[in-house]
This record gives C-alpha cells, sequence and structure tokens, in this order.
C-alpha cells in the first residue's frame, strides 16, 4: 500500500515536473522577449494608418506575428519598452470611446512614448472647419503620432493632408475603425489558428458601422468568407458591391460560419426609426443560445463593444468563456496597437 502511494506520488511529481518543462518550452516559443519584438518591427508601408486597404495580405501577416509578440509581453510583469521614447503621441477624440482611447493610450506608454490625451467638446462650428484649426494647432505642438476619433467619415483623411506627423484613423463617422478588424483578425487567428478559409459573419446595424467595413476589407485581404446579416433598413446603399453575401434572416445568415461577429445597434446614429423596438429587434437579430446553434460547431462570437446586453446579444452568449472571444478581443485591441504605432514609428525613424 505504501509503495503503491510512493509509486502514484512520484508518477504525480514526474508529471509535473514534464508539465513545467513543456511550459517554460511553450513560454519560450510563444514568449518573445524585447529583443524578439525589436526584431519582428518593420516599418510601416505607409505614413498613414486611415483603411484597412492600406495594408496588404503580407503585411497584414507580418503585423498580426509583430502583435502576437506584443500579447506576450504585456502578459509579463515588465511591460515597458523604449520603441518610442522620445515620441509624443496625442490622442484626439472628438467622439466619446473607453476601449479605443484607453488602449492607444496604453500601447503609447508601454513602449515608452509621451501621451497626451484631448478630448475637445463637439462644436457648434462647421465641422471641418474646426477639425482644420484644431489639426492647425495641434501641429505647432509637433507631435509625431495621432490618433483620431471624429463623427465625420473622412476626418482622419483630411487631418493627415494638414499635419506633419502620421495619422491613426482610430473611427471616422460610418466609415473606418482599421485598429478595431485588425484586432479583430488577431483574436480570430488566435483562437481558431489562421482566417484563410473562415467565414465570418458580420450582424446588426451594418449601416452605422465603421467596425463592419473596415472588417469587410480586411478579412476579405486575409482571405476569409465574409457574410453580412441585418435587417434590410440597417444595410447601406450598394452593400451588394462589398463582396459579401448578403443575408436578413439571423438563422440563415449564421448557419455553419466559423465566426459570428455581432455589432452594437448604434441608436444614437439614427434619425429616423430604424427599427420597431429594440424588444422586437432582439426577437429577429438578438444573437442567443438557439440561434447561434445554427452555426459551425465550436463557433466563436465576438462584439466590438460597448455591448446592449439583451438588445443585439443575450448575456449568456456574450459572458460565456468557451465561445465569446469579447475578452480577448479587448487584450489584442493593446497589442495590434502597439504593433501598429511601433510599426510607424519604425518608419519615422528611416524618414
Ligand atoms: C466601435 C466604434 O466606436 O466604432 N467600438 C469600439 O471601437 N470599441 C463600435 C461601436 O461603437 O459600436
Amino acid at each position: 500500500m505504501i509503495r503503491a502511494f510512493t509509486r502514484k506520488f512520484r508518477r504525480e511529481s514526474l508529471g509535473r515536473r514534464a508539465k513545467a518543462a513543456y511550459d517554460s518550452a511553450l513560454m519560450a516559443t510563444t514568449a518573445p522577449g524585447i529583443d524578439d519584438v525589436r526584431a519582428r518591427t518593420f516599418p510601416f508601408p505607409s505614413r498613414h494608418f486611415i483603411s484597412a486597404l492600406d495594408l496588404d495580405r503580407v503585411v497584414l501577416g507580418d503585423l498580426l506575428d509583430l502583435a502576437d509578440g506584443f500579447v506576450a509581453l504585456n502578459r509579463e510583469k515588465s511591460k515597458k519598452l523604449d520603441l518610442l521614447k522620445g515620441r509624443t503621441l496625442m490622442n484626439l477624440f472628438f467622439e466619446n470611446s473607453t476601449r479605443t482611447q484607453s488602449s492607444f493610450e496604453l500601447a503609447g506608454k508601454r513602449l515608452g512614448a509621451d501621451v497626451v490625451n484631448m478630448s475637445p467638446r463637439a462644436s457648434s462650428m462647421a465641422k471641418g472647419e474646426t477639425l482644420i484649426d484644431t489639426a492647425v494647432t495641434l501641429n505647432a505642438m509637433r507631435p509625431d503620432l495621432l490618433v483620431v476619433r471624429h463623427s465625420s467619415s473622412g476626418a482622419a483623411s483630411l487631418l493627415a493632408q494638414k499635419v506633419g506627423c502620421s495619422v491613426i484613423n482610430a473611427g471616422d463617422g460610418q466609415h473606418e475603425h482599421p485598429t478595431q478588424a485588425l484586432l479583430d483578425a488577431l483574436s480570430i487567428r488566435r483562437s481558431l489558428g489562421r482566417v484563410e478559409g473562415l467565414t465570418v459573419a458580420i450582424c446588426g446595424d451594418v449601416l452605422h458601422s465603421r467596425v463592419a467595413r473596415s472588417n469587410v476589407l480586411m478579412l476579405q485581404i486575409l482571405g476569409a468568407r465574409v457574410r453580412l446579416v441585418g435587417p434590410a433598413t440597417l444595410m447601406p446603399a450598394g452593400v451588394d458591391r462589398w463582396g459579401a453575401e448578403v443575408f436578413h434572416d439571423l438563422r440563415q445568415g449564421i448557419s455553419g460560419v466559423d465566426v459570428v461577429m455581432m455589432l452594437r445597434l448604434q441608436l444614437e446614429r439614427m434619425t429616423g426609426a430604424l427599427v420597431p423596438s429594440t424588444r422586437e429587434y432582439f426577437r429577429f437579430y438578438g444573437l442567443d443560445r438557439e440561434k447561434l446553434a445554427h452555426a459551425a460547431p465550436g463557433a466563436k462570437v465576438m462584439h466590438p463593444g460597448p455591448m446592449n446586453r439583451g438588445v443585439e446579444i443575450d448575456s449568456d452568449v456574450a459572458d460565456d468563456l468557451s465561445i465569446s472571444l469579447i475578452q480577448d478581443q479587448v487584450e489584442m485591441g493593446v497589442a495590434v496597437r502597439m504593433a501598429v504605432l511601433a510599426s510607424l514609428a519604425a518608419r519615422l525613424d528611416n524618414d
């Protein structure tokens, strides 16, 4: 009996040792050090990051690899690097934001930049005029990187023409939000091992969503098939030219897909009543377990946040960590923004 116990004890501690060796081998491959991240950093292909179309498939792959390195570093106790040392990052958010603004701030600080947050109040002046005035004033302070969010589509691109620094689009009206698409691609790749060949359904308020636009473009560049699902009133004109299959029935639209990406019902952007009521909307377009059962086995659920629980998504699905990538998306947000900032700064260093 004692001998059997000793054997069992030895087997268990051997198992523990083997596991520790396995874990440390895994750490060595998945947690590149600072030198690896430095070696992976490459100059961004353009001076600004305005649209998903600024990147091709090869560069996207390299950026995601670099971001993987930052994910590993962000899980370490000491997260501070000097890739942006001496650089000034300005966060210019004309629209409210929690996760995007704070993740750019963290990303800049972890890379050693000086970070300034500005949230100018929406002005009653013509938007173009306000924006240009602000841009010229800020430019005189000589920032190196300017992260901008604005309620007008095209604002980031307009600003890029007026300033001498690199501009990153953190959401311009209903147009694009390219770093969101990048963090979504990273979340998918880490969870399902690839993006190419997967089918992703983007569901809900496509009409008002810059997240949808950037994701359709980026996912297609990465070789995924994209479906758009939502009521006809929430589909933009010309959606048939986006290269995505359009569905108006949620169960059909997510049938057999690998990823279900839910969008927030953007009530603040709606000028008329485009949905009868939020209760009615949930009945037809809210994702719950019953509807999710139509997706492929093992399908993952995403949402860029902030979520309207009980409107486009049921808490039961959103909070189930075995299917929901929503928390991962927030973590990946910091890593991809570090990758973009490091890469843009490498380009500035070369200019
Ligand atoms: C999105 C945005 O602001 O465009 N959110 C985000 O960046 N986390 C989506 C949304 O507001 O619904």
